[in-house]
């Protein structure tokens, strides 16, 4: 597997890819790698002969009394999963913006209610930072997790709008055996912050299966009995139940298929 931070080593690594007639997958993360990210590298690998990672904490995604310097960064430990998995390439430079950095993309609907009620801002920096990785790599497709729902339904929108010929492949929620959707941040989760998340996902999993009892109201509630879990939101969207709590300062967000039972 190779690895730069440098967009024109990339860049010469990909004309070889296309020279050989090889379809190219791009999977963007923040890194800290998990089985979740390590799946969407499966279907990358399944859509694609040459798939590239990109690995960047994104400044501009994060509000300023959010966690961006303490987000976790184990970059030689992903590197390894990522090369054991099939990754062709690694993507981690050091940084995708100018000093004065003057354009940005704005998406104005999608992005609206859910997480981007609770964080302004946050989905611009989204969909800026994938333009930028869509520039720099022109894949063929591009894989993302429906842990995020509405991350995908904003890059959605942005392949859409701004006519990017990638197509955009949708993963499943991958969980541990609790049942507690994977994610970087679930690493600051103490034994019984670990509990009320399991909790959570629990009651998400009740509320989106028992559809048509009102499952909003219903998780609500279920969620407000929960002590020390503090809710940021849940919505219904597009047939889905989607979730955001704080647990201590950690932020987790979930979401489930309404009307299915499991
Ligand atoms: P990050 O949180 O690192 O997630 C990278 C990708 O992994 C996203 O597409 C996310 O939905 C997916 N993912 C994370 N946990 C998952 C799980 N348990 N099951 C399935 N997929 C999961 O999302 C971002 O980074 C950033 O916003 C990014 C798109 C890279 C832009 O900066």
């Amino acid at each position: 597997m190779k690895s730069t931070s440098s967009i024109s080593v990339l860049q010469k690594a990909l004309i070889a890819a296309r020279k050989a007639g090889k379809p190219i997958a791009l999977v963007p993360t923040m890194g800290a790698l998990h089985e979740g990210h390590l799946r969407l590298v499966d279907l990358a690998r399944k859509r694609a002969d040459y798939v590239v990672m990109s690995i960047y904490v994104n400044p501009t995604q994060f509000g300023p009394k959010e966690d961006f310097s303490k987000y976790p960064r184990t970059l030689a430990q992903d590197k390894k999963l990522a090369a054991a998995r099939g990754v062709d390439v690694i993507f981690d430079p050091a940084s995708l913006y100018y000093p004065d950095d003057s354009v940005s993309v704005h998406e104005a609907e999608q992005s609206l209610g859910r997480c981007g009620a609770s964080r302004p801002g946050h989905f611009d920096g989204v969909v800026t930072v994938v333009a930028k990785l869509f520039n720099i790599v022109q894949p063929d497709v591009a894989v993302f997790g429906q842990k995020d729902g509405q991350q995908l339904d904003v890059i959605e929108r942005l392949v859409r709008d701004m006519h990017y010929p990638i197509k955009i492949i949708r993963a499943p929620i991958v969980r541990d055996r609790h049942g507690v959707a994977l994610s970087s941040r679930n690493r600051y989760l103490s034994a019984t912050a670990y509990q009320k998340a399991v909790a959570f996902a629990e009651a998400l999993r009740e509320c989106a299966t028992a559809a048509g009892n009102q499952p909003v109201a219903r998780l609500k509630r279920k969620l407000a009995k929960i002590s020390g879990l503090k809710v940021d939101y849940v919505e219904a969207s597009g047939g889905r139940l989607f979730a955001a709590v704080k647990i201590g300062k950690t932020r987790l967000i979930d979401n489930r298929k309404l009307g299915k039972s499991r």
